[in-house]
């Protein structure tokens, strides 16, 4: 039997097993050690700074994701074959590049872009540009900075309304205003430019026009030149039911997103992720990860609102429960420039998570409350800490978000039905969640 080069390569990728290294401590970061575990070709799994949820799935190393020679030393005592970036932050400021130079650590493999495929999440200006030199569905938009702050005022005077503000830089999730008239649009800008809002992150803003539409999400692994779609998804990122009051980093995901038809996943595939991916290649930028892509979809056509050069979280706790195939393989795949060959095997179920989030989030809120019982879940249930820690023994919540529950079911409402009522086996002073997510899937 005459044997492929795919076939032969994946048999031999089957004889590999390493050390895997995860950098983060969030719900994603214990979604993707959850699904790690699982590869028969993981060997020994290492989290930084991880939390109480993935002590039980391996070695967490109390580091912080920000301190390079550090994670540096800890790849090579531990002889990690590969690391997996959780969080867009170290990514942004090199560390893929910082360690990929260090002779010590060998072919040492970093899943996450080099600081220049960052910048697609980084600088909003870096990816709005990037976006029109590759005819990439986007919204309109101009930037503006402190040396053309007045042509910016009166852009914004003759705007329609409403109009969006991004500061340029990562601003931890808050860095987009969505002003609904112009005296609020001109004070934010002013609030970005001259008064430093958000640090040096709004001292360069983008203003774009008004998408209208529903949002969800696509996520693509790239080795650079070719590219995988995982399961889609779809997060509530209001604090409140029926998709209202402030904005929070994610109050719960559902996958599959029932709109997302065959047709409507081909023209994001074709229009979006194939002239990003070349994009990516033709302007030599290394890009060995994941790209997140945020999306409007108006009347069947999707638009980019954002890119994020790393998985999501919540949306996490429902990808990695539907990705059927090992991650581990694939992730070594994309080391190797192999993707081409391979497959993404999805659980045909749908998934719900619902986070569970301290009171006052996400304002003001207090720590410290003792966690009761996450040992009541069902087995088939899956929970997620994004917020906690032990202390004395105990777990307690040390987060806004605390803790996810994911849950699969026939249908959308089936698996949030679920999801919320294994989250109800939870409790801790003050808890608070949306008992709406999946709402518009009935
Ligand atoms: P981002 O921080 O880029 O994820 O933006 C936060 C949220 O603001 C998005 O999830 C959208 O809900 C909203 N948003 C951002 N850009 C636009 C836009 N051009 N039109 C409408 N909504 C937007
Ligand atoms: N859930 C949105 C994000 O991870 O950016």
């Amino acid at each position: 039997m005459k044997r492929s080069f795919q076939s032969i390569f994946s048999a031999f990728l089957q004889r590999v097993i390493m050390n895997v290294l995860i950098l983060g401590s969030g719900g994603r970061e214990h979604a993707l050690a959850w699904k790690m575990k699982q590869s028969p070709l993981c060997q020994q799994l290492f989290i930084v700074p991880g939390n109480p949820g993935t002590e039980a799935l391996g070695t967490n190393l109390p580091l912080s994701v920000s301190d390079f020679p550090s994670i540096r030393k800890a790849c090579a005592d531990h002889q990690i074959g590969l690391v997996l970036v959780g969080p867009e932050d170290p990514l942004v400021h090199g560390l893929t590049d910082f360690l990929e130079s260090a002779d010590e650590l060998g072919d040492l493999i970093v899943i996450g872009p080099s600081k220049e495929g960052a910048q697609l999440e980084g600088s909003k200006a870096f990816a709005k540009s990037f976006m029109i030199r590759h005819g990439i569905p986007t919204a309109g938009y101009r930037e503006f900075n402190a040396e053309n702050f007045e042509e910016g005022l009166q852009y914004l005077s003759a705007h329609t309304l409403p109009i969006v503000l991004k500061a340029d830089g990562l601003a931890a999730g808050k860095g987009v205003v969505i002003a609904t008239d112009h005296d609020a649009a001109k004070q934010t800008f002013t609030e970005m430019i001259r008064e430093a809002k958000f640090g040096t992150a709004g001292a360069k803003v983008v203003i774009e026009q008004f998408l209208q539409g529903i949002e969800m999400s696509v996520f693509v692994l790239t080795d650079g030149n070719d590219y995988l779609i995982l399961p889609e998804a779809k997060d509530y990122k209001r604090i409140g039911e029926g998709d209202t009051g402030l904005n929070t980093g994610g109050m719960g995901a559902v996958s599959p997103v029932p709109f997302a038809t065959p047709a409507l996943m081909k023209n994001i595939e074709e229009q979006i992720v194939k002239p990003t991916i070349r994009g990516l290649q033709q302007e030599s930028i290394r890009y060995r990860g994941f790209v997140f892509i945020g999306l409007m979809i108006d009347s069947d056509k999707p638009y980019v609102i954002e890119y994020n050069c790393r998985m999501g979280d919540p949306e996490t706790e429902v990808v990695m429960p539907r990705l059927e195939s090992d991650l581990l393989e694939l992730l070594m795949a994309t080391a190797v420039g192999m993707l081409a060959g391979k497959r993404v095997e999805t659980d045909p179920r749908a998934a719900a998570t619902i986070v569970a989030v301290s009171g006052g989030y996400p304002e003001s809120y207090a720590k410290g409350f003792p966690i009761t019982g996450v040992e009541s879940l069902d087995p088939d249930a899956l929970l997620f800490h994004m917020g906690t820690t032990q202390k004395n023994g105990e777990l307690v919540t040390q987060g806004g978000r605390v803790l996810a529950v994911t849950a699969f079911g026939k249908s959308i409402t089936e698996a949030a039905a679920n999801a919320q009522s294994q989250q109800a086996n939870i409790q801790f002073e003050g808890k608070y969640l949306r008992r709406d997510i999946g709402y518009e899937f009935p």
